[in-house]
């Protein structure tokens, strides 16, 4: 007879009339509690659904209330026990109570090995992670490596040229005064660039510079003449964006100033900045510009790099790139920075990273650089 059978009868159907056949008979019934539950446990379900039933229905047969076997039990064999059986039948069942705490659910759910028993998951990662190492055996992450910005690369490069020449680099704040922004850079109040479409005010007295400029009258202060450094750094405007155009920017300024400087120099420079730059085929153009620091200015033009001036769409059928303003400091300029202009002069330029990236890189829309699109990024 199988223990449902026997749990249905007492004691004294069963025969049993003595301690030893109770110790027997419980024997029987934990012997056969244990294999089911480890019979249980062995086994493989195929989804964590399934395994919560079988866990369930094993719980059930053995603990429900109603007619759970432990019911049974205390049923048929101890309560109509005969009296001198009562203590050892009592003694044995409370030992079966205390085992079957082995068949409550969360026991078994970790028991038939549940990787993530629910309350653990609730508890969170980090608690998974001290206590279960999981597979050793797999292969780690590899999170991807990112690379400098094209922008970033294209400044490096340029800074690169102009340390070989022996400038040194300098920046200077991106929140600036009017004063330096403007004023000691001889920008008369009523110039353009001043008004509220064009600059960024943070308020009346200070900007988000416009240019890198201003730091040309910073470093004069700080180290006085003679003096070759670039200045690359951001810059902002009222600028509503376009293919060309961005509120934010960013700008190399070239100053040099020394005993006996020259246009000249100016030119000789820049010349030797293109080539190394775009190539040796690359030529310059010069051409008359206005800007209120430099006196004369200039614009610098570089043969188109993509027809080899032959025009093409990018340089518009004109074979020239604009590519920087340029000019001799004015001495007016110099005198703000505390530099004599009759014993120095000095030249500077200002150029756009931005816009050399676009031409270096081929790119046809300044927005890209921006936009933080990784597919894009990546190319670089
Ligand atoms: N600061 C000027 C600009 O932003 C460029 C420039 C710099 C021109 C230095 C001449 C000399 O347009």
């Amino acid at each position: 007879m199988t223990i449902d059978g026997k749990v249905r009868k007492t004691l004294a159907e069963l025969g049993v009339a003595d301690v030893a056949g109770v110790d027997a008979l419980f024997g029987e019934v934990r012997a056969t509690m244990e294999r089911e539950r480890s019979s249980l446990v062995a086994r493989v379900a195929s989804s964590e659904g399934e395994r919560d039933r079988l866990a369930k229905n094993f719980r059930d047969r053995w603990l429900a209330r109603k007619n759970g076997l432990l019911t049974q039990i205390d049923e048929h064999w101890l309560k109509s026990s005969p009296r001198d059986l009562k203590p050892s039948v009592g003694k044995s069942f409370n030992a079966l109570r205390q085992a079957a705490t082995a068949l409550e659910m969360d026991v078994l759910v970790k028991d038939v090995g549940f990787k993530i028993p629910p309350k653990v998951a609730a508890a969170g990662a980090a608690e998974i992670r001290g206590t279960d190492l999981g597979d050793l055996t797999l292969p780690g992450y590899c999170r991807p490596l990112g690379s400098l910005h094209p922008v970033t690369q294209m400044q490096r490069e340029i800074e690169e040229i102009f340390l070989h020449l022996g400038f040194r680099i300098e920046d200077g704040p991106e929140i600036e005064s009017v004063y330096y922004n403007f004023d000691a850079l001889n920008i008369p109040e009523s110039h353009p660039s001043r008004d509220d479409w064009d600059t960024l005010y943070i308020n009346s007295q200070t900007v988000l510079r416009t240019h890198t400029s201003p730091v040309q009258i910073r470093a004069m202060e700080k180290y006085g003449a003679p003096l070759y450094i670039i200045i690359p750094g951001k810059c902002y405007r009222h600028d509503n964006p376009d293919a060309s155009h961005t509120p934010m920017f960013h700008q190399i300024e070239g100053l040099a100033i020394d005993s006996d400087i020259t246009f000249a120099d100016l030119k000789g420079t820049l010349d030797f900045f293109a080539k190394k730059l775009f190539g040796e085929k690359v030529r310059t153009r010069f051409q008359p510009s206005f800007f209120p620091f430099t006196e004369p200015s200039g614009e610098v033009a570089i043969s188109c790099i993509f027809c080899g001036g032959e025009g093409c769409r990018v340089c518009k059928e004109s074979g020239w790139i604009e590519v920087m303003g340029c000019g001799m400091v004015h001495p007016l300029v110099l005198r703000n920075g505390g530099i004599d202009p009759e014993k120095y002069s000095g030249w500077a330029f200002g150029l756009g990273v931005d816009r050399f990236a676009m031409l270096e890189y081929d790119i046809n829309d300044i927005q890209l650089f921006f936009q933080s699109d990784v597919r894009f990024l990546q190319q670089f």
